[in-house]
Order: C-alpha cells, then sequence, then structure tokens
C-alpha cells in the first residue's frame, strides 16, 4: 500500500490517499487538543498508543458483527482504513453523567444514565460543535432519515459492546462519542475509538482513566491511556 498526498489534517489524525481509490491511510499524531481547539499540546507516544488502542477496538467491534473501516495497522502511528464519505455529525451515547451534560442539565456528575441517553452534535470547530436534533439534521440535508436511524442503531450496537469489555477489564465506560459515514451506500463506523474520545473510569474508585485528565490539567494522561490499555491486553511494545 503506497502513502500519496496528505488530503486534510485534523486535530489529532492525518488522513492520506493511497494507491487505491477506496481506501485511506490514517496518521495518529501526538497533538492533543481540547475545548475545540483551544487548548493544545503534544503528548508523547500518545498517536501510537490511540492507533493501537484503535485497532485493538475496531476489531472487537467487526468480531461482534458490527462494521467498522479498519483494514489493518500499518506502523505505529499509520492504519489503513476504508475510504468514507463522512457525515458531519457526532453520535455520543451517555450511561453515566459527566461533562456537558452536567453543564447544560444541572445533573451532577456520576448519576447512573438509566436508560442511556443519545445525543446528536454538528461537528464544527467554530461553532463549538453545537448540539443538534434529526430535525436539523433532516432540515440541512446533514444525514438521509434513514442512515440517521441507522447511526442511532449502530451507536447502541456499540456501545453495549464496549460498556461489557470495560466493565470485564475493571473499568466503566462513562460515555463515548462516534463518527460514522457511507461505504458503498451503507453506513459504517468511522474515525477512532480511543480515550480521546469517551470517557472511561476505574471501576472501584472511579478514577478518571480518559481525556479528562488532560481537559482538568491532572497529568498522566498517556500513561493513563496505556493502563487502559493494558487492562484490555493491548500489546504497545517497549
Ligand atoms: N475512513 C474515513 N474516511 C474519510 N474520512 C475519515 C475517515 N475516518 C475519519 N475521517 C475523518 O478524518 C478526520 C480525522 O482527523 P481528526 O484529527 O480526528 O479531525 P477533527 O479535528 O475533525 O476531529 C476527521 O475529520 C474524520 O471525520
Ligand atoms: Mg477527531
Amino acid at each position: 500500500m503506497e502513502k500519496r498526498k496528505e488530503l486534510f489534517s485534523g486535530k489529532a489524525k492525518s488522513v492520506y490517499t493511497t494507491d487505491d481509490d477506496n481506501r485511506y491511510i490514517l496518521l495518529f499524531r501526538d497533538d492533543t487538543s481540547a475545548f475545540d481547539g483551544k487548548k493544545i499540546e503534544q503528548l508523547d507516544r500518545k498517536g501510537m498508543v490511540n492507533n493501537k488502542f484503535n485497532a485493538f477496538i475496531m476489531e472487537k467491534l467487526e468480531k461482534a458483527g458490527i462494521e467498522t473501516h479498519f483494514e489493518q495497522l500499518l506502523s505505529d502511528n499509520e492504519t489503513l482504513v476504508k475510504k468514507l464519505e463522512m457525515m458531519p455529525i457526532e453520535c455520543v451515547v451517555r450511561n453515566i453523567s459527566a461533562g456537558s451534560i452536567c453543564r447544560r442539565l444541572g445533573v451532577e456528575e456520576g448519576l447512573e444514565m438509566t436508560p442511556p441517553t443519545f445525543e446528536f452534535f454538528l461537528k464544527n470547530d467554530e461553532l463549538g460543535d453545537p448540539m443538534i436534533n434529526e430535525y436539523h439534521i433532516n432540515t440541512f440535508g446533514w444525514a438521509e432519515a434513514a442512515h440517521v436511524e441507522r447511526m442511532k442503531e449502530l451507536t447502541f450496537q456499540v456501545n453495549s459492546v464496549l460498556k461489557e469489555l470495560f466493565f470485564q477489564s475493571d473499568m466503566l465506560l462513562v460515555d463515548h462519542k462516534l463518527e460514522f459515514g457511507l461505504y458503498e451506500g451503507r453506513v459504517i463506523l468511522g474515525d477512532e475509538f480511543t480515550p480521546d474520545g469517551c470517557r472511561l473510569w476505574d471501576k472501584e474508585t472511579r478514577k478518571k482513566l480518559d481525556k479528562d485528565r488532560f481537559r482538568q490539567g491532572l497529568g498522566g494522561v498517556v500513561e493513563s491511556y496505556e493502563e487502559v490499555g493494558r487492562r484490555l491486553g493491548i500489546d504497545f511494545g517497549a
């Protein structure tokens, strides 16, 4: 597989074309951002850790019957993926209250949410990724109704599989964000699943093991991601 030109560079990853028209290469960089890009830092090893973490999770999801864009790991920082037509929408499921829902609705952090809640956000850094609903998506043509239904269905499926996976390794999957795209007309999971886009707490102590360590300046960010990975049995090498 030959890497051709950089198509675009996001906040944490860069996307490259390849000699195959239907494949992209994702490069996971060490850049770490929060608050819609207002806080940015380089965290040593994060690109490698997230690349391997994402590969592990995507393979688990594939085994559970959920189609993803993941094809194969190419190197410490690169993954080959299916080229998707991304929808400009983020799907968020919450199992426990934390983050923006606490600020928005005035609920305290750490409440069990039964059933889990679902939220759509528009992927737009300039606007601060505002929360939207299905009427906005329909009216502004950001996705078709059938694709919206499928995104919701797949997001809840991912949540069931991963909640269980993390729980077995003594962690709570508090919430997570997914991005989907179209491939040959099908809605499939794209982008990444890493501790950058979810909240994970230790089951007993509720210690934060995810990007909130970065947002809140708690330190040990990449060490925490590796700890999560080790608990799941991921080998990050020396
Ligand atoms: N398989 C894919 N095909 C096309 N685009 C993708 C795919 N997977 C992820 N992307 C897009 O590539 C970009 C990844 O880079 P990232 O640093 O996460 O960007 P952002 O700053 O938008 O979060 C995102 O815009 C994401 O939607
Ligand atoms: Mg991103």
